[in-house]
């Protein structure tokens, strides 16, 4: 029987779920198009996890010294290690630009250089002349708080070209026709317990990432895998959900992030003998190396016995020998944050860092345009009518295998932005709007009632450790074929245990425990597809290290993973690497020569 919810109905030309920096710049980018736009989100916008990106932004403006679209893409190339869509990383680098300057005219309040310019910094893998010549102040900051500048201005921006906030209605579901075609989605209003349906042309789901299917994560709480939820229970696959990145520098306890932006200010690690040990792993880039580089080197030093503290399980970050001024300036929001959660001042002491979850490079995938694919041996392209999905929820795939710090918030702006460019062209507001499917709605309300009455014998918090502490420890920065076998048959365990979900709050206002169960189905068809996607990759790739497997197989596995979740069950297949760029050599792009794969040194 169907459960009886009464609801509303709201029609809209676009609806774009989540209100982080891909979000926000879907939105206004629809918005400025005068397309009726809604922006449904969990949290209050400027509360969305963007507000926590310290270090920066992204592009090749070469205020700091010469730089190049060109420099860039062949760096995103080489960081992906050669598992990133070349057209989308074309398309990163040469909007970036472009993208930053359309920022700065919103009035984002970004650092300045003595000129006024706006200021760029060093960030690791960032560098010139096609990976050959220094590194590259590529990355612009508002000091160390980029994101919070760069969410408030979307916001105020998307206010004022009269896009329409529901905020704190939570998505349950999406509404699918029955031949594909997405029409809307099913919210829940946390406030008031009133349910909603949101019917539209197009839906964009820039949900964000699920890092808290980890026990140790950078990313808030709210970041569990929404979309990818919805996503995986709508029969839509996720794509190269293996690569999970660990950041260098979360506190360590807390997992609270330090930002990249501390070494690229000339911050330096070191191990227990006070050595500079990156110095030997990586003689050219040494800790402004990529992150799955320093993470992995990190992780040798302190199993090797030179971790530091009374466990020798951690490493040291040294900023006190940097002015006091320039911390300042440059660094007052994790000089901040090191006070508080490590109890440490940066001018006189090292802060203790570990390797934690930062970023999943998969995600939902799309093409560059943000039009999410659902590809199948037949159709490798083929599009899901009325779905994108953008920012750290979709994959493009621009980062492959590994993302360089500072390319996230530029992704989340040049593919929000891009999804806009794309609606503007396929939605038609003079268009009726999708009739919807009833009985998708129907099957919301039903999963959303089911869980909301569960009254099996795990409680949500006690399933929600068991898989966090299985991911942290089976799908970690090194991995192996024991500990992914395990990891898989743990897993598939856990999720079984859905089935067995207890929630004690009945309720429909502010019920956190309801809530919680939600992000927990979400939070686990993206674990498992990480563990899954782990398990079968046969190879070193990226944030994807294999100690049984400890080179790059580009032979076999230059290929994405492609899986679709059920139940507690999740199914691989594989689609090829995008390998042609946009533009020609002759056309100002990038030769295919200088792309191709090679050793990935430092
Ligand atoms: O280190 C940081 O500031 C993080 C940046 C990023 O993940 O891009």
């Amino acid at each position: 029987m169907t459960a009886a919810y009464e609801y509303e109905t709201h029609d809209y030309d676009v609806v774009v779920v989540g209100a982080g920096g891909a979000g926000l710049r879907a939105t206004l980018g629809m918005a400025e198009q005068g397309l009726r736009t809604a922006c449904v989100t969990k949290v209050f916008p400027t509360r969305s996890h963007t507000v926590a990106a310290q270090g920066g932004i992204a592009a090749s403006l070469g205020n700091m010294g010469p730089d190049s679209w060109q420099w860039h893409m062949y760096d995103t190339v080489k960081g992906s290690d050669w598992l990133g869509d070349t057209d989308a990383m074309e398309y990163l680098a040469r909007e970036a630009p472009k993208a930053v300057y359309e920022l700065e005219h919103y009035g984002v309040p970004f650092s300045r250089t003595e000129e006024g310019k706006i200021y760029q910094r060093p960030f690791g893998g960032h560098t010139t002349e096609f990976g050959e010549g220094p590194p590259v102040q590529r990355t612009c900051a508002a000091a160390d708080r980029t994101g919070h500048a760069i969410l408030h201005t979307l916001y105020g921006q998307s206010l004022k070209n009269n896009a329409e906030f529901y905020v704190e209605y939570f998505a349950i579901d999406l509404i699918m026709s029955d031949d594909g075609q997405c029409q809307g989605v099913v919210c829940w209003k946390l406030d008031d317990g009133t349910m909603h349906v949101f019917n539209a042309k197009m839906v964009v789901l820039a949900t964000g990432g699920y890092g808290r299917a980890y026990f140790s994560a950078t990313s808030a709480h709210t970041c569990t895998g929404d979309g990818g939820g919805m996503v995986a229970r709508a029969g839509l696959p996720l794509q190269d959900m293996e690569f999970v990145q660990f950041h260098p520098t979360g506190i360590y306890g807390s997992g609270c992030l330090i930002t990249e932006g501390a070494r690229g200010e000339g911050g330096y690690l070191t191990n227990s003998e006070g050595e500079r040990f990156m110095e030997r792993y990586a003689p050219n880039y040494k800790d402004l190396a990529p992150r799955d580089y320093v993470s992995r080197s990190m992780t040798m030093e302190i199993r090797e016995g030179r971790g530091v503290g009374e466990h020798g399980d951690h490493i040291h970050l040294n900023l006190s020998h940097l002015p006091s001024e320039a911390l300042a300036e440059r660094l007052p929001g994790i000089s901040e944050s090191a006070k508080i959660f490590a109890g440490v001042d940066v001018t006189k002491e090292p802060i203790p860092v570990l390797p934690t979850v930062h970023y999943n490079m998969g995600g939902i995938p799309t093409n560059y345009w943000g039009e999410v694919l659902n590809p199948t041996a037949e159709n490798p392209t083929g599009i899901v009518p009325g779905l994108m999905a953008v920012g750290e929820a979709g994959c493009a795939s621009v980062h492959g295998a590994n993302r360089l710090g500072s390319n996230s918030l530029i992704d989340l702006v040049v593919f929000g932005r891009a999804a806009a460019i794309r609606a503007g062209k396929v939605v038609d507001p003079e268009a009726a709007n999708p009739v919807l499917n009833q009985a998708s709605v129907d099957k919301a309300f039903d999963r959303f009632d089911g869980l909301r009455n569960a009254k099996g014998g795990t409680p949500t918090a006690e399933l929600r450790l068991e898989m966090q502490r299985t991911m942290q420890a089976d799908a970690a920065v090194f991995r192996t074929d024991k500990t992914l076998k395990e990891g898989v048959g743990k897993m598939e365990a856990i999720a079984a245990k859905l089935d067995d979900l207890h929630v004690t709050d009945t309720s429909l206002v502010w019920n956190s425990d309801l809530m919680e169960t939600l992000e927990l189905t979400n939070l686990m068809p993206n674990a498992l597809a990480t563990i899954v996607g782990a398990e079968a990759r046969k190879e070193s790739r990226g944030a994807h290290a294999h100690e049984d497997y400890a080179t790059r197989d580009d032979e076999n596995w230059r290929v994405h993973t492609v899986a679709r979740v059920e139940g507690n069950k999740t199914s691989l297949s594989f689609r090829p690497v995008i390998t042609e760029p946009l533009s020609t050599e002759a056309e100002g792009g990038i030769s295919l020569a200088k792309i191709a794969p090679k050793a990935r040194t430092f």
